[in-house]
């Protein structure tokens, strides 16, 4: 065999070494593959899907898979996160677009809702006894205990910190989050957010979702 004729076979083995690699690498499973993409996650939502307050990025620790993946959907397509004002979810939404494939966003969404879910003491001050009678109306889509309703694309809000469904509460309230005319349940959120009279609303209803187990 001529030097010639070695390299071309190497160079050939070399490209079925690549393919082999490709080929394990479709073979490694989702939950694999989700955990690898979350490390892009973590410098602001934290190795165990905590958050960090500072940045303003929520806890995602257990969040369902259906919402994950409807979120980063959003936010990819600009539908979530490009309004102006969304300072956190102008830091939000390069991320979702450093997702490349539908593929893994879906292992990163299912990766997420494996994560045990951690709860952070409330941290805001509010009225959970005035917050029921407002919660009245909110239970119709998030569930008597805010455990979410995937039927009607309604997240999960038991157990999440209170700092943060304020900041989105008052963003659906301005129009920050919900305006988009492509967010169709963030336009059926919006005037729900609009029904809080005041911020006091919005620390009552708050403090009451607190105190729900789902
Ligand atoms: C640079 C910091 C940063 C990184 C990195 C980051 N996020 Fe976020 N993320 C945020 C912030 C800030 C928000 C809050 C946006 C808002 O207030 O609307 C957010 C919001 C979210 C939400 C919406 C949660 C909800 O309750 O609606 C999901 C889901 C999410 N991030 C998942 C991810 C995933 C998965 C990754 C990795 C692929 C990731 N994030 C990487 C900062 C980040
Ligand atoms: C008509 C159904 C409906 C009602 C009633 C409703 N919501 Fe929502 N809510 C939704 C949907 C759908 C979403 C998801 C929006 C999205 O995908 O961006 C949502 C999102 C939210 C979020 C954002 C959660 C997150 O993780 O980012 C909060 C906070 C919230 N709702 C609180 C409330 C409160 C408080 C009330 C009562 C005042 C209420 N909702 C009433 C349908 C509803």
């Amino acid at each position: 065999m001529g030097p010639q004729r070695l390299a071309v076979c190497a160079a050939f083995l070399a490209f079925c070494g690549f393919t082999l690699a490709g080929c394990s690498m479709g073979k490694t499973d989702a939950a694999t593959r989700g955990r690898d993409v979350f490390e892009t996650c973590v410098p602001c939502h934290n190795s165990d899907g905590s958050g960090n307050r500072e940045v303003g990025a929520p806890n995602i620790a257990g969040m369902n898979e259906w919402y994950v993946e409807e979120e980063l959907d959003k936010f990819r397509a600009g539908v979530r996160g490009l309004q102006f004002n969304d300072m956190e979810g102008m830091r939000m939404g390069p991320m979702a677009l450093s997702l490349t494939s539908e593929d893994d966003v879906k292992a990163v969404a299912h990766y997420v809702e494996t994560l045990p879910v951690v709860r952070h003491a409330a941290s805001l001050p509010g009225d959970p006894k005035a917050g029921e009678a407002l919660y009245a109306t909110c239970g119709a889509c998030h569930g008597d205990q805010g455990a979410g309703n995937p039927d009607l694309k309604a997240p999960r809000i038991a157990g999440v910190d209170d700092w943060y469904l304020v900041t989105e509460l008052r963003k659906f309230r301005s129009g920050v989050r919900g305006a988009n005319p492509k967010d169709m349940q963030g336009r059926l959120m919006r005037p729900m957010a609009r029904t809080l009279a005041n911020e006091d609303a919005i620390r009552n209803v708050v403090a009451y979702i607190g105190t729900l187990k789902p």
